[in-house]
Parts: C-alpha cells; sequence; structure tokens
C-alpha cells in the first residue's frame, strides 16, 4: 500500500485526480471502476475542469459504479445513477453507454447482481478502482462482516451507514434499507486501487485499513493484500497513523 499524504481536501482531489488522468492518457480506451459518496466530489470536478481546457479525454473511456441504492429509480435524484451524471458524466465527454451503475430498479436483487458481474467481468474488470471508505471501514457497501464478500450482492445497510447517509436526503426514513453492491473479490481484481479519504471522522477506518489486521471486521483492510493500492488522504483521516 502507498500512502501519499494530502494537505486537505482539495490537495487531495488534484492529486487523485492526477493518478486517474494519468491512467486515461495511458490507456485512453481503460476501464474505470467509481465511486460515489462526498469524497470524490473534488476529483470529478477536477477532471471536469481539465476536460474542459483539453487535458484528458474520456470519448473512449468506460465506467463501473460500485453500487446503487435498492428500489431507486435511474432518475430518482437521491440515486447514484443520478449522482455520476450530476458530479461527472454530465460534464465531460463519455459516452453515457458506456456508463454502467447497478440498476437499482431492478426488484429481482439475484438478477440485477449476477448481471452486473457479468457486465463487469465482460469488460475485464477495472484498470483502475477509485474508492472511498466508510466510517466504519465499509468499500462500497460491502460493511464490516464475519467473512469477506465476492461478487455483487444485495446488502442490508447497518445503522451507521443510514446515519452516515441520513444527510443527503430529507430525513432518515428515505434512505432505502438496501443496496446492490460490487462484492470485496471483484474489487480486488482491478488492476490498480485509489482509495480517497479525508476528514477526522475517516481517522479510525483509515489506521485500520492500512495498519491493521486484515479482517472482514474492516473490510477496506483487506486492500492491504492488493499489489497496486494507493491511497490519497488528508492531514485530518491520517491523524491516527503518525
Ligand atoms: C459509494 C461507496 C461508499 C462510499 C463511502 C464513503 O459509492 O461505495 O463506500 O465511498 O461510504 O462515503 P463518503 O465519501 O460520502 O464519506
Amino acid at each position: 500500500m502507498k500512502i501519499i499524504k494530502a494537505k486537505d481536501y482539495e490537495d487531495m482531489s488534484r492529486k487523485a485526480a492526477n493518478i486517474i488522468s494519468a491512467q486515461v492518457i495511458l490507456k485512453p480506451d481503460c476501464v474505470l471502476g467509481l465511486a460515489t459518496g462526498s469524497t470524490p466530489i473534488g476529483a470529478y470536478k477536477q477532471l471536469a475542469a481539465w476536460y474542459k481546457k483539453g487535458d484528458v479525454d474520456f470519448a473512449e473511456v468506460s465506467t463501473y459504479n460500485l453500487d446503487e441504492y435498492r428500489g431507486l429509480s435511474h432518475d430518482d435524484p437521491q440515486s447514484y445513477h443520478y449522482f455520476m451524471r450530476e458530479n461527472f458524466f454530465d460534464h465531460i465527454n463519455i459516452d453515457l453507454n458506456n456508463t454502467h451503475v447497478p440498476d437499482g430498479s431492478n426488484p429481482d436483487a439475484a438478477a440485477a447482481c449476477s448481471e452486473y458481474d457479468k457486465i463487469v467481468a465482460a469488460a475485464g474488470y477495472p484498470d483502475l478502482q477509485l474508492l472511498g471508505i466508510g466510517n466504519n471501514g465499509h468499500i462500497g457497501f460491502n460493511e464490516p462482516d464475519d467473512h469477506f464478500s465476492k461478487g455483487t450482492h444485495c446488502v442490508d445497510l447497518t445503522e451507521s451507514t443510514i446515519q452516515a447517509n441520513s444527510r443527503l436526503f430529507d430525513s432518515i426514513d428515505d434512505v432505502p434499507r438496501q443496496a446492490y453492491t460490487m462484492g470485496t473479490q471483484t474489487i480486488m481484481y482491478a488492476r490498480m486501487i485509489l482509495v480517497v479519504a479525508n476528514g477526522e471522522a475517516k481517522a479510525q477506518a483509515v489506521h485500520d485499513m492500512c495498519y491493521g489486521p486484515v479482517t472482514p471486521k474492516c473490510p477496506a483492510s483487506i486492500l492491504q493484500l492488493h499489489t497496486n493500492c494507493v491511497v490519497v488522504a488528508d492531514e485530518a483521516a491520517l491523524s491516527l497513523c503518525e
């Protein structure tokens, strides 16, 4: 694991965007695994700004997002489909047909998940997988558990995740209780993993990811076993790592 310390959120975002843009420049038709949440928004903004300047071109890129709430339609403003368009895809020249997010609108969980596994496998898995990390060490929606997950599956969100995500909903009762998420094994198939983290609330999870035992109680800890994992985190998120 390589740990890169950033000064603050802006610096973290620029460093992460630099790594993603290098990937796209080196391999214009690369496969990117993408994440939602607050953490990557600054990196998406920076990439969109570089696209507008003509520095990076997404015309041949394809993307696979980690997860989606179960039960939300693609145009629901709380859905991750919507989030990705609003925060990234609508600001770059990506072909929307080449962007993929698990189909939360399909109530048949087994079908939705196996369909997603098939398309991610057919794409050859991401060249670069961008990840945020939950306060409890989750990656994607792979919550602390007694085993690591494999392929895409339907999960019950934990109270701490529902609580953390409720900031984006009118009320906590509106937060969906289930999601479809790429499994941990699938995440580990990516050829490079880039984790972004900022803020004090992430400090324990970042410490456990980097230095704790490899355990499904902290799903991100498995990234210690990946051969090409880079963590870009700000000083607050790294405050327990000194
Ligand atoms: C989002 C995702 C989640 C988030 C994590 C951190 O697609 O997979 O694992 O990365 O919950 O969220 P933020 O960045 O909002 O703190």
